[in-house]
């Protein structure tokens, strides 16, 4: 059982470029080859996320095959692993991909509750994590660490960027999200930028993650009344939710708005969605040669596929990583060296330019966007290079 070989699949991924895979079998693995670098993408590739998950992965291998598939001229092995959004799993897969298939690097995950045990875990092995979405304020605060950097947002800074656009709009609003940190910490952001502006939240509504049982809620936003409700559910989620506040009526009354709701499901969200604005630190319809050339690079890659905020997540955390390694020249056991090349990278992203706080959080305008069509347009900039202060962190 445990000799069983893992089968490597050979996934064709645009302009001729041949990423060599390693699917996670659940089986020891043999007979790799020890020079090849190691990444473990433990990711959600089931369940409400899964759409995440998958265009994260896809992003970040755009990003090695730009690079004609290698690493500072080491070829490279990818072990995924669906990591289900389920934290109770976390420890033992964090520790799978760790200690048993001996990654050089953790890349994950979506799920703010999955991420914290991750990063658990990264720290104690001092193995270098770098998470493409998860917002947990706690990983780029109380959990910072010189072996752990961010390329998404915290979620103090999702919810900031939306209150800063709602308080130029509005006076007072309801919040529904899900009863886990990232509904808990992007509401608390939304809140503290919205009062700070002059507005006031009535209430804050929440539901289990990842229940999508919204219309006792709905009801209960239309007696209260608000100027305008925030929300952050997120993934599958937000068509149903797009589609049920539509269908109650609400739109044209109490005006919707969040981070995430439109973000890579407008198609499926139709009607529902049109018109909605968002404060998100990427727009589809960002007009710069650097984004337009990393849309066509992706749908070349993905069949038509257009990219989405996971997606340049995903292509960031690649980026990252590429200049920690060549700043080594892939001799991952220059540590040190490595974590401080990517502590001070300054990446050419899809969304603009990116550097990192002393936190390793990133430091990023926040798009005004309007959903129009199949696409988010920027629209204008609700805040300018936000900084998520993390007044918890103390680096080592
Ligand atoms: C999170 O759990 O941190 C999370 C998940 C999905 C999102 C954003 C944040 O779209």
């Amino acid at each position: 059982m445990c000799n069983q070989k893992e089968a490597p699949l050979r996934i064709k991924i645009g302009m001729a470029h041949v990423v060599t895979v390693l699917a996670f079998t659940g089986l020891t693995g043999t007979a790799r080859a020890a020079d090849n670098v190691r990444i473990g993408l433990m990711l959600p590739y089931s369940g409400t996320f899964a759409d995440l998950g998958k265009n994260i992965t896809n992003g970040f291998k755009l990003a090695i095959a730009e690079k004609g598939g290698k690493i500072a001229g080491r070829d490279v092995e990818f072990v995924t692993l669906d990591d289900e959004s389920d934290p109770a799993k976390a420890n033992e897969n964090a520790n799978k991909l760790i200690k048993r298939d001996k990654v050089d690097v953790l890349v994950g995950t979506v799920h703010s509750g999955v991420a914290l045990t991750m990063a658990r875990v990264a720290r104690s092995a001092g193995i270098p994590m770098i998470i493409p979405n998860a917002g947990a304020d706690e990983l780029t605060g109380a959990l910072c660490a010189p072996n752990i950097f961010r390329t998404s947002f915290s979620n103090w800074q999702a919810g900031y960027g939306v209150g800063a656009l709602m308080a130029q709009k509005h006076k007072s609003a309801v919040a529904l999200a899900w009863k886990y940190a990232a509904g808990d910490e992007q509401t608390a952001g939304f809140k503290e930028a919205f009062e700070k502006g002059g507005g006031k939240v009535l209430k804050h509504l929440t539901l289990p993650f990842p229940n999508t049982e919204f219309q006792p809620l709905l009801t209960e936003i239309a007696s209260i009344k608000p100027e305008a409700a925030y929300t952050f559910v997120a993934g599958a989620a937000q068509v149903k939710l797009a589609k049920d506040y539509h269908a109650a009526g609400l739109r044209s009354r109490i005006p919707l708005y969040g981070a995430f709701i439109t973000e890579g499901t407008l198609q499926a969200q139709g009607e529902s969605a049109q018109g909605l604005l968002t404060v998100l630190h990427y727009a589809d319809g960002l007009e710069t040669p650097r984004n337009k050339s990393f849309i066509e690079s992706y749908k070349k890659a993905y069949g038509g596929a257009t990219p989405d905020v996971f997606a340049v997540q995903g292509y960031d955390a690649a980026q990252l990583y590429l200049v920690g390694l060549e700043a080594v020249e892939g001799d991952t056991s220059k540590r040190k060296e490595m974590l401080k090349a990517m502590e001070n990278a300054k990446l050419d992203s899809p969304r603009g330019p990116l550097s990192f706080s002393k936190s390793h959080n990133p430091v990023q305008d926040m798009y005004i966007r309007e959903a129009r069509g199949n696409q988010n347009v920027m629209v204008g900039v609700a805040v300018k290079q936000l900084v998520d202060p993390s007044p918890e962190c103390k680096m080592q």
